[in-house]
């Protein structure tokens, strides 16, 4: 990544919650608004003792009974990292992020939806108790979601597919994910949590993602990262020129195949002059565009596994029971 030149455009190359010290980076540590009733909290701890606490632990540490060597491990509540966010890279979720993870679960792992057992009231009390975990020195203050992710995808076409994968080779995902999406690429198995425990990149072909699958879905996890995970954040990465990548550095860790697609890629890319022509307005444009690009290459991943399946989970609105709407 480092290898994309600083240009004068707002590309920003900091993978700030990466997780090397998530404590420093992905808390938000401004003061406490938790405005939580004690009813809540009460009713809260009661669901909590005895839905949750077998796997997040009476204390929320995530080391319940039932928790030894359950892969991905139950979140540990108290350390303010969390994967299911709407917000920055770095910052808390909001409640409706932790409501509807409650809701729904974490397709693929121990973590259940609730929403046929619980009722609301129940799941919003206890998302107030499993907030009152954090540690002192974080605190919930509001949350503001990313206000793009509220957009909705264009169709997919073969130039926007080519530029999907183009930015999946620039921004090295194949390094985790592989270049088939498989998730067995050259640093896959060094990977570590941040909690020391060896961590798998995901299997992009297998569409029953965790994060959901839907176009909006994957947009917000590319853009909000998984917090304590190596899966970066990789918001205002998409304005790129030309002039800011050096073709041969990128060309010789790639195989012949992805190295033309890159090349490809690379002459149909905008220079400095062109995008100095834009206003700021179609700049966002081209931006939201090339984010698009890129979700739309990574569910072509899964369409190559599991062509029946991609078909019937390619209407955004029917996915909603998979990908927690
Ligand atoms: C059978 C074990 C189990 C039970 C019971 C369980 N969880 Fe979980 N929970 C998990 C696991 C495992 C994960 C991690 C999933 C992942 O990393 O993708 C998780 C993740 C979560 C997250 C996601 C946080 C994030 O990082 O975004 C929340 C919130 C959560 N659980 C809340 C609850 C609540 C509230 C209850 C009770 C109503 C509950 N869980 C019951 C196992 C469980
Ligand atoms: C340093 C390694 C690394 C890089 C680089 C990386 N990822 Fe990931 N990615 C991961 C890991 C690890 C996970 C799984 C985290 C977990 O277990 O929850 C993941 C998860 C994901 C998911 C979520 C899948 C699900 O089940 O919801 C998507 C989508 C994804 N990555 C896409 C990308 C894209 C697109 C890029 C490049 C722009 C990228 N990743 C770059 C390591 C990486």
């Amino acid at each position: 990544m480092q290898r994309i030149r600083n240009s004068k455009f707002p590309i920003l190359l900091t993978l700030s919650c990466l997780i090397a010290s998530p404590k420093a980076f992905c808390v938000d540590s401004s003061p406490s608004t938790q405005n939580a009733s004690s009813l809540e909290l009460f009713e809260g701890k009661n669901v909590y003792r005895i839905y949750c606490a077998a796997c997040h632990g009476d204390l929320g540490d995530g080391n319940g009974p039932a928790a030894a060597g359950m892969s991905p491990a139950p979140r540990d509540f108290t350390t303010g990292v969390f994967k299911y966010r709407s917000t920055p890279s770095g910052s808390l979720p909001t409640d409706e992020d932790l409501i509807k993870v409650v809701q729904w679960g974490v397709p693929g792992t121990w973590m259940p939806g609730w929403k046929d057992l619980l009722s609301e009231k129940q799941i919003s009390d206890v998302v107030s108790y499993t907030k009152s975990f954090l540690t002192e020195s974080h605190k919930w203050d509001h949350i503001e979601p990313i206000s793009s992710l509220i957009e909705s995808p264009p169709q997919p076409d073969s130039k926007i597919l080519r530029d999907g994968e183009g930015f999946y080779l620039l921004f090295e995902c194949w390094t985790c994910h592989g270049f088939d999406g498989r998730g067995t690429g050259p640093s896959a198995k060094t990977l570590k949590d941040s909690k020391e425990r060896s961590i798998k990149p995901a299997n992009l072909t297998n569409s029953n993602y965790r994060a959901g699958f839907s176009p909006k879905d994957i947009r917000k996890t590319f853009l909000t990262g998984l917090s304590g995970t190596p899966m970066p954040s990789y918001q205002d990465m998409f304005l790129i020129a030309k002039e800011d990548i050096e073709e041969a550095d990128f060309s010789n860790t790639l195989p012949s195949k992805a190295q033309k697609t890159f090349h490809d890629f690379l002459t149909h890319l905008p220079s400095y002059s062109d995008l100095n022509k834009l206003t700021e307005i179609e700049q966002k444009a081209l931006i939201i565009r090339n984010e698009w690009a890129l979700v739309h290459y990574v569910r072509s991943l899964a369409k190559k596994e599991n062509l029946i399946d991609w078909f019937f989970r390619s209407n955004p609105e029917s996915e909603s029971l998979k990908a927690k709407k």
